[in-house]
């Protein structure tokens, strides 16, 4: 059945089924708490206005029209890593794109908070600090214990109610994701339902679909196969994964297998070569690789590093993409910044298809900018990756059931 580019009633229903909805309530004058995920590549010190920009952008926008004040919450990186950095930065792109100035709260206990919602007028956005900053948000802890966070406890009583958008973090039981649905009336954002209804789509009926997988980690992907191979009709593997299946198939892919085992990529082989001998009719491989010297079939790879999916791979997974009614794609073809032949022709024929079309995952949603489409060209351009994997997989995500 071709699920088409039109909503879903019955399966939007059935996913943010019980869920709160803004579009239901009048927030004009209301004072919001709007949890986004801001949390965005950074060059050269300054966050990017990726597709999630973008959303947020969107959200925060609707909010402010509709008269609301918004105080946005958010992170960046975390602990220990490089982009683990203050949302100043965030505050003044934010600004840059709204035309409004969007106010920065530097702190979560003194009185900027209260003064900056007291002073607020209908419309305002203000933007509070990176709330990993609190080492009470990073604890994995249930909806009620992160209540009794002293941060939650003291931000909740300034709103009226609680906004949450950030589906890309709603698999982190972090306490701005959990806490504050205990304290306020919480509602779920545009972005937070855009996603779960398209996502919910592919993984609730995915009637002859394709499945098109990818990127860097094999790990990350047996969970999505094993929850959706049953329904699908082709697996096309590329990547490192594809290359994982072609070293299962005895193939000799030289110093990339070094490679691949050197970074521990292949810690889930076993499983991975379960559902290739399980679903033999169903995974496509890799025929051909792209390396340094050119393109060689998999019978014949040299002794160098392989790069991308080879062009007779390309096309033959392009066709399949062609007679699909239904195509979600995780992860790119190959090491696409150099070399993006391959995953260029896989986004190029879901962007020419009529069939309906997800794109997921960090990587994966920042090729539609790179090859120059519109995100109007796909059904649906996830901005999620640890939860798009995870939803799809069928696991819970624990910032929606907070909110359910
Ligand atoms: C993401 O970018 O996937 C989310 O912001 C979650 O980030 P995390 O993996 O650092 O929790």
């Amino acid at each position: 059945m071709l699920l088409g580019k039109v909503k879903n009633l019955e399966v939007l229903h059935r996913n943010t089924a019980a869920m709160n909805s803004i579009d239901d309530i009048d927030i004009q004058g209301q004072e919001v708490l709007l949890r986004t995920d801001l949390n965005l590549p950074i060059e050269d010190g300054e966050p990017q206005k990726t597709v999630r920009f973008k959303r947020y952008l969107e959200t925060v926008e609707e909010l402010s029209d509709r008269g609301a004040k918004t105080v946005v919450m958010a992170h960046q990186g975390r602990p220990g890593r490089n982009d683990f950095m203050s949302l100043k930065k965030h505050s003044e792109i934010l600004s840059d794109s709204l035309g409004n100035e969007v106010e920065f709260i530097p702190g979560f206990f003194g009185p900027e908070l209260a003064e900056a919602v007291e002073d607020m007028d209908e419309g305002g956005v203000a933007l509070l600090e990176n709330v990993r900053f609190l080492s009470e948000e990073l604890r994995n802890a249930s909806a009620e214990q992160h209540a009794e966070d002293i941060f939650v406890k003291r931000i909740a009583p300034e709103f009226d109610l609680y906004v949450d958008d950030a589906f890309s973090a709603a698999h982190r039981s972090h306490g701005s994701m959990v806490g504050f649905t205990k304290k306020l009336d919480s509602y779920a954002g545009p972005v937070m339902e855009k996603e779960l209804e398209s996502c919910g789509k592919v993984r609730d009926r995915f009637d002859n679909g394709v499945l098109v997988l990818g990127g860097e980690k094999p790990s990350d992907l047996i969970g999505i196969l094993d929850e959706m191979i049953e329904s699908v009709d082709k697996v096309l593997l590329g990547g490192i994964p594809g290359e994982l299946a072609l070293i299962i198939e005895g193939h000799d892919l030289g110093e990339k297998k070094q490679w691949i085992e050197d970074h521990g990529l292949d810690s889930k082989k076993g499983e991975l070569e379960r559902v290739i001998n399980n679903y033999s009719e169903k995974v496509v491989l890799p025929e051909d690789v792209r390396t340094d010297s050119g393109e060689y079939r998999v019978e014949e790879i040299p002794d160098e590093m392989t790069w991308d999916i080879g062009p007779e791979t390309a096309e033959k997974f392009a066709e399949e993409i062609r007679d699909a009614e239904s195509v979600v794609m995780k992860g790119p073809m190959g090491a696409f910044e150099e070399h993006p032949e391959g995953t260029r022709k896989i986004v190029k024929a879901m962007a020419e298809s009529d069939a309906y079309t997800v794109l997921g995952g960090g990587h994966t949603s920042s090729l539609v900018q790179r090859f120059n489409y519109e995100l109007e060209d796909f059904s649906h351009v996830s901005i999620a990756g640890g939860a798009f994997v995870r939803y799809l997989s069928g696991e819970k995500l624990a910032a929606v059931e907070a909110l359910r």
